[in-house]
């Protein structure tokens, strides 16, 4: 019988956002070809590279291409042309926060897992950081990123913005994290800051209240403050963390460092019937066009593709097993390298998506599922 064709929307933006995509795209064709699956892609503009093509970072016919997909993989948008100019009216962030939004796409999943070849290449002392294996939900298309009014008067001497919630918007996220507590440890930390915001007044108390349906899993309020500080200090406190959009922003760059580096995050947006497959970290203008940046985070952003899209358990683990395979054989991104990392195994974006695909055929035969 031939496989029914599943559709993927590249959304590659800026910067390195092209690097890693392209890689990620290598290793689906791979894994999809190993397995028996078929995908068919299509590219699309989004970001900085649409506005410099048509002025809209979210051009209506991504959108539409986005519509029609099965899953998209989103590389990363952002330029230093209005990092420089923070007022331009148009920027190519708005064209991911539009995606998000027209795709009603409320919850971002951030897994933070270490992998043990890695526990020396994080910040944080390897046994504080071994065991440590913890869920994001952040909250996607609410909050302080979307909620009105914003803006700027006149003078431009004041600005403001609006942190909003409403129940409905908490109880749908909660509700996932609590989901998938209960395939975990069934702990769940829910990150607000209740003690100043009103917002979060009605968040502590709408998980609380969520909470009631669940009481299988153990929840703790935490203070974001503290969070931040918990997150370093004992992060395999954490299990499953459900927060907001701005909190979630923030925790999980922090909780990156975890694992070794901002490369290495991956990311499921979900919610509605199409999901957004996005690495964690942004555009790296330091690192585009020097062949040096991680494409690991897109391409366990493809892995959870074929899980949370497709439910293709097999090859979704055969990515995260490859993974490991190359760590395990030392092959390390700059990002990634220590000094007793021989040179010769510190290699460039293309070489690192290159052995992850040549390990698939491999691992598949012989991997448990991580
Ligand atoms: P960034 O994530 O692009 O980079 C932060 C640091 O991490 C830099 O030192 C960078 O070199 C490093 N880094 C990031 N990704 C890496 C990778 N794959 N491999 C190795 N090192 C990596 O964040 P920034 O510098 O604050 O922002 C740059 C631009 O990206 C901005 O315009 C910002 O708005 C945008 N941005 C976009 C996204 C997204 O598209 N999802 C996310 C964050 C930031
Ligand atoms: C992320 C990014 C985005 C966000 C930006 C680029 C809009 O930082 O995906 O984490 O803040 O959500
Ligand atoms: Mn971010």
């Amino acid at each position: 019988m031939k496989p029914q064709t599943k559709h993927i929307v590249l959304l590659p933006g800026d910067g390195i956002g092209p690097e890693v995509v392209a890689q990620a795209r290598i290793v689906l064709e791979t894994t999809a070809q190993v397995f028996g699956y078929s995908l068919s892609f299509e590219q699309a503009l989004i970001g900085h590279a649409a506005i410099e093509a048509t002025g809209d970072p979210l051009p209506p016919d991504t959108l539409a291409a986005c519509r029609r997909a099965d899953a998209i993989l989103l590389g990363a948008v952002g330029h230093p042309q209005y990092d420089r100019n923070p007022s331009t009216p148009i920027r190519p962030e708005q064209g991911l926060l539009r995606l998000r939004q027209n795709l009603h796409l409320f919850a971002n999943i951030r897994p933070i897992r270490i992998f043990d070849e890695l526990l020396d290449a994080s910040s944080l002392k390897p046994e504080i950081l071994q065991g440590t294996n913890i869920l994001f939900f952040r909250e996607l298309t609410g909050g302080i990123y979307f909620g009105q009014p914003k803006g700027r008067d006149k003078a431009r001497n004041r600005a403001w913005d609006t942190m909003t919630y409403s129940r409905q918007e908490i109880q749908r996220i909660a509700r996932m994290a609590f989901e998938a507590a209960r395939q975990r440890r069934r702990i769940v930390h829910s990150i607000d800051k209740a003690n100043v915001l009103e917002s979060s007044r009605l968040w502590r108390e709408t998980v609380t209240t969520e909470s009631k349906n669940y009481p299988d899993v153990q929840l703790h309020h935490m203070y974001v403050d503290n969070a931040a500080m918990q997150l370093i200090r004992a992060p395999r406190q954490f299990d499953v963390v459900v927060t907001s959009n701005l909190f979630g922003d923030i925790l999980t760059d922090e909780a990156a460092q975890l694992t070794g580096s901002l490369g290495m995050l991956p990311s499921a947006s979900t919610g509605a019937q199409i999901g957004l497959f996005e690495p964690v970290h942004g555009s790296a203008p330091d690192l585009a066009g020097t062949d040096k940046a991680n494409p690991l985070a897109a391409i366990l952003s493809a892995a959870l593709m074929l899980e949370h899209a497709f439910g293709w358990h097999e090859a979704a683990h055969a990515i995260w097993n490859s993974v490991s395979h190359l760590l395990a054989e030392g092959w390390r991104t700059p990002d990634l390298a220590q000094p007793h990392t021989p040179a010769a195994k510190v290699v460039g974006t293309q070489q690192i998506g290159k052995l992850v695909a040549s390990f698939v055929p491999m691992v598949a035969l012989s991997s448990p599922a991580p």
